[in-house]
């Protein structure tokens, strides 16, 4: 079933919350839906205003104080067994159910895979398109397939893990000729019935304690550590890490360590991990050694026990405000350390 509303509050639009209205939000159900939507003579203006595919908004930020466009929202939520064997079970799920409630069904149901993504806001869509990551685990691990409705040409698509060039929050879904045209429609994930837990990152196995083959104790402890951390969803605007850990060349890791330590902070306090292009930094500390910790600016600040995230403090702040403060830490980091930070969140 397809259903428009004209001039909708951004405020549930997006976690930042930020103020504004769109112009059309269209929530759909099924791929024919999305047929009629772009063949029907009679959605014509909507169409003309430029489609543009959303989950929970939790990785947006409109910028300006109105959106101009028509959002698309899968309004579907099944979960549907295609098969399974003595490991493993392959489940189709539809765009529009939230992660979460994915990873709380699959804990409760002991199938494994995606309990380290505990908590992470957004659907299950975007995750596949934004490859979303965390404690060492990402949503392309569980991915076998994504079927899509294809805007451009009015037609299905399914495309496998491998066709989707994945790599740290990317698929071929966030390039080129194939940016919102491919409007996920469901996911093929397989899951495992024998315990796997990855407990590698960070104080992760710490927190769980005993007990390590307890998949509900690995997502409870998941939950604490981001509940410690991150600010709550819904209650203070944020669109969890704003900019993506950034990743140099084993050339430039030098002139960085340099920079830092000009600064007088001492490089090996630095976190840094060997991947395949060079060396990947964190984000969160060149923020907090540049200073930005807690800070404000206007209506728009600095999360305090995770600099890695811009918050909309009181509600009030607008999108221009937020990507204001964006392009000040950008440009401070690139003075002192030399780092080019990189918004993983999509401005609209
Ligand atoms: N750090 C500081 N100061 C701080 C906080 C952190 O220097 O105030 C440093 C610490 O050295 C810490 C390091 O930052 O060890 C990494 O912090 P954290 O473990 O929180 O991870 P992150 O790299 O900052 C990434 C993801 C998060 C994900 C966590 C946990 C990105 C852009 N972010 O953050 O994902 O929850 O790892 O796996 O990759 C998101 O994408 O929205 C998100 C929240």
């Amino acid at each position: 079933m397809i259903e428009i509303k004209e001039n909708v509050s951004l405020t549930g639009l997006s976690t930042m919350m930020t103020g504004g209205n769109a112009r059309y939000v269209v929530y759909w159900d099924t791929a024919e839906d999305l047929k009629i939507l772009v063949t029907e003579p009679q959605y014509v203006d909507i169409l003309a205003a430029g489609l543009k595919p959303v989950g929970e908004g939790s990785n947006l930020l409109f910028i300006t104080d109105d959106y101009r466009g028509a959002l698309l929202k899968c309004a579907c939520e099944n979960v549907c067994k295609i098969s399974e064997d003595e490991e493993s079970v392959l489940f189709e799920v539809s765009a529009g159910l939230s992660l979460d409630e994915l990873i709380n069904r699959c804990c409760n149901s002991n199938l494994w895979g995606v309990e380290n993504l505990s908590l992470i806001p957004g659907t299950v869509g975007a995750a596949a398109v934004q490859n979303v990551g965390a404690y060492g685990v990402e949503f392309k691990d569980v991915v076998v397939g994504v079927n899509c409705f294809d805007i451009e040409d009015a037609c299905r698509r399914y495309f496998d893990a491998e066709e989707l060039n994945y790599g740290y929050r990317d698929s071929l879904f966030k390039h080129e000729s194939y940016k919102d045209r491919m409007v996920v429609t469901s996911v093929v994930v397989r899951l495992s019935k024998y315990p796997i837990p990855r407990l590698t990152y960070g104080n992760l196995a710490e927190t769980v304690g005993t007990d390590k083959d307890n998949i509900c104790k690995i997502r409870d402890a998941v939950v604490r550590l981001r509940n410690n951390k991150l600010p709550e969803v819904g209650i203070v605007g944020s669109a969890g890490s704003f900019f993506k850990n950034p990743i140099v060349s084993d050339k430039h890791f030098e002139e960085i360590v340099n920079c830092v330590t000009d600064r007088g902070i001492d490089a090996s306090t630095m976190p840094v991990y060997d991947v395949l292009e060079g060396k990947k930094l964190s984000a969160a500390w060149l923020i907090d050694k540049a200073g930005w910790k807690g800070v404000t600016i206007g209506h728009a600040g600095v999360w305090p026990s995770q600099p890695l995230v811009l918050v909309n403090i009181d509600g009030q702040a607008s999108g221009a405000e937020i990507a204001g403060l964006a392009s000040e830490i950008c440009r401070d980091v690139k003075d002192k350390f030399s780092v080019t930070l990189e918004p993983e969140v999509e401005y609209l």
